[in-house]
């Protein structure tokens, strides 16, 4: 998989991408992630990617030219998706993010205090994500929030295939939230670890931990069931 990210925080993206399960993924050769500064191609004198809004109003509107030009810069692949962060945009979930893991490229628009100029969303046609229902500061976040989940859903990436088939929400479980679990010791602080689960009988634990995964979403998540 090959991620473009534009940002004109090039940084945030680059020091996350650089440790981790990510820095594995990276170095195994199983995503790629490149970033893009529209600072780079403005045409500006002063290399400004911001303007102030025709109409009036508070704050600075990321404009046309350097996005476009960094946009059509970067290398497309035959299957893409075009991503624009932005809290207007379709809610992304876990069905999304499995749907986005199987195209070899994705490029995420990041922006920054500042909307984005009109044009941008009329011009390029980018498919508009928000990750949830709150403004963040800019793009980038939500870029590694969709980044990290979309990897996950990528074959090798995670050390153990198992550990992401038992994730809430992956395909293991069907959409239920994840069991209880529990380490070493056996009692800590008078609360103990299920008899259940040291008996050694695979079949009653695997009972157990469907059980509590569907108690754990009825009481939590009703809406998933
Ligand atoms: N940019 C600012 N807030 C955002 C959000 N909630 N999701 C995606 N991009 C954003």
């Amino acid at each position: 998989m090959r991620y473009d990210v534009i940002t004109l925080f090039p940084e945030i993206i680059r020091s996350w991408a650089g440790e981790s399960i990510t820095k594995r993924g990276v170095e195994k050769g199983i995503i790629e992630i490149n970033t893009y500064n529209p600072r780079d191609y403005s045409l500006d004198k002063h290399k400004k990617v911001d303007d102030t809004p025709y109409g009036g109003g508070a704050g600075m509107v990321l404009a046309c030219q350097p996005i476009f030009d960094c946009y059509r810069d970067i290398e497309k692949t035959d299957d893409f998706e075009f991503i624009m962060l932005t809290p207007q945009g379709e809610k992304f979930n876990q069905k999304m993010s499995k749907e986005l893991s199987f195209k070899k490229q994705i490029i995420f628009l990041c922006g920054h205090y500042e909307g984005f100029d009109e044009r941008i969303r009329l011009g390029l046609k980018p498919k508009e994500v928000s990750i949830g229902d709150y403004v963040l500061t800019g793009g980038e976040l939500a870029s590694l929030v969709m980044i990290d989940s979309i990897s996950r859903n990528l074959e090798n990436y995670l050390g153990k295939q198992a550990s992401s088939d038992i994730d809430s929400f992956s395909d293991g479980l069907k959409g239920l939230l994840e069991y209880p679990q529990y380490t070493k010791p056996r009692v800590f602080e008078d609360m103990e670890v299920p008899d259940v689960l040291l008996n050694g009988n695979h079949k009653e634990i695997d009972e157990f931990r469907k059980q509590e995964s569907i108690k754990r979403t009825k009481a939590r998540r009703p809406d998933l069931l």
